[in-house]
């Protein structure tokens, strides 16, 4: 019997990855190589995010590795086979007929991949689960590039998908990341943070993207600190960064776009105000008490206060019949 060393599950992600990488290069690969080459991507941005396809097949992954005497408990560990409840059957592939994004870790091992399909089936992005190499609200995608890219000064830019930051890398903004198929979560904006003092949020012109906007708001107001927030773009209605810069005119546009985004203060100013009538006392203290509940929950008592007076400024103009500062959007 051969001897073998035992794989860690960081070879086995990155045989996965190699794997994908070549499928794409083969016959049945060829609907995946065209998808990515009808959404705009050369073989060079293909090569660089290591873009790859999973057959439509049950087994295609997990008999590769096989022959590289990959055991299959890891690969289930990895997340990359199914292992039905009922163990009187076979474990099989998870990721099948679609179009892979690895997912690196902040030193670029994978560790995790989204797939895509490439019609119009659900899920449209099918991800890795949770496993001791990957926890989902802690990576960003694109976060090795965008380390490196933030010690060059770039903004950081946080986008909701894998198309979005391949298409901002593609037209110079190498520091785009997103999180993956999550909220922004708390650990995310540690990380943003790291890498720079104010991070652009550029999700979609959708109800969705600014329903998301305003739970990253949320989620940051507790752990501002001096220097730390956020910045908000606003895209136009039913745009991605994707979609924008595949528009005539998109690079300016995105450029212009990034240049005028908001301050989280000016965020969190217009939920509130938008959100009330104030012609009346009653509706105006009502008002006031909201936007003290809101700056109550900033843990930094150096920004709580500086929110505090800008915020109590605000709202006395406001009373005045000046309705305050930008109020555009509402
Ligand atoms: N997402 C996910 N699971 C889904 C849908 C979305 O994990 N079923 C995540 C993906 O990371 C996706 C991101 O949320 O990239 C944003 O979703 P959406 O805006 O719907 O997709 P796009 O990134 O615009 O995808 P595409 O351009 O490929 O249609
Ligand atoms: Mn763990
Ligand atoms: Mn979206
Ligand atoms: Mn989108
Ligand atoms: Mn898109």
């Amino acid at each position: 019997e051969r001897e073998q060393k035992a794989k860690t599950l960081y070879e086995v992600m990155e045989a996965a990855c190699v794997f994908f990488e070549r499928m794409l290069r083969m016959p049945e690969g060829k609907e995946g190589l065209d998808y990515f080459h009808r959404r705009g991507l050369d073989d060079k941005t293909i090569a660089e995010f290591r873009l790859g396809f999973a057959p439509d097949n049950r087994g295609a992954l997990k008999a590769a590795l096989k022959r590289e005497d990959i055991d299959e408990k890891l690969m289930i560990e990895a997340g990359l086979l199914i292992e039905p409840e009922d163990s009187g059957r076979q474990s099989y592939d998870r990721f099948r007929g679609r179009v892979m994004f690895p997912i690196l870790d902040r030193r670029g091992r994978v560790v995790a991949f989204g797939g895509r399909v490439m019609g119009d089936a659900k899920p449209k992005y099918l991800n890795s689960p949770d496993t001791p190499l990957f926890h989902k609200g802690r990576l960003l995608y694109g976060l090795p590039q965008a380390r490196e890219a933030a010690r060059h000064d770039a903004p950081i830019i946080v986008t909701e998908g894998y198309m979005d930051v391949i298409a901002l890398h593609r037209a110079g903004f190498r520091g785009a990341v997103a999180p993956l198929g999550t909220a922004v979560t708390e650990e995310q904006i540690g990380e943003l943070w790291k890498m720079t003092n104010e991070p652009i949020l550029c999700l979609d012109g959708d109800a969705a993207g600014k329903r998301a906007a305003v739970r990253a708001a949320e989620r940051a107001l507790p752990i501002l600190r001096p220097g730390k927030s956020l910045l908000f773009s606003i895209l136009p209605e039913g745009e991605d960064p994707d979609s924008l810069m595949g528009a005539p005119g998109g690079f300016e546009n995105f450029k212009k776009i990034i240049e005028q985004a908001v301050p989280l203060a000016e965020l969190v100013w217009r939920m509130d105000v938008g959100a009330h009538k104030i012609d009346t006392p009653e509706r105006r203290a009502a008002l006031e008490a909201d936007i003290n509940q809101r700056i109550s929950v900033i843990a930094d008592e150096a920004v709580r206060s500086q929110y505090k007076s800008m915020f109590n400024d605000r709202i006395w103009k406001l009373f005045k019949g000046d309705r305050g500062g930008n109020t555009a959007g509402r």
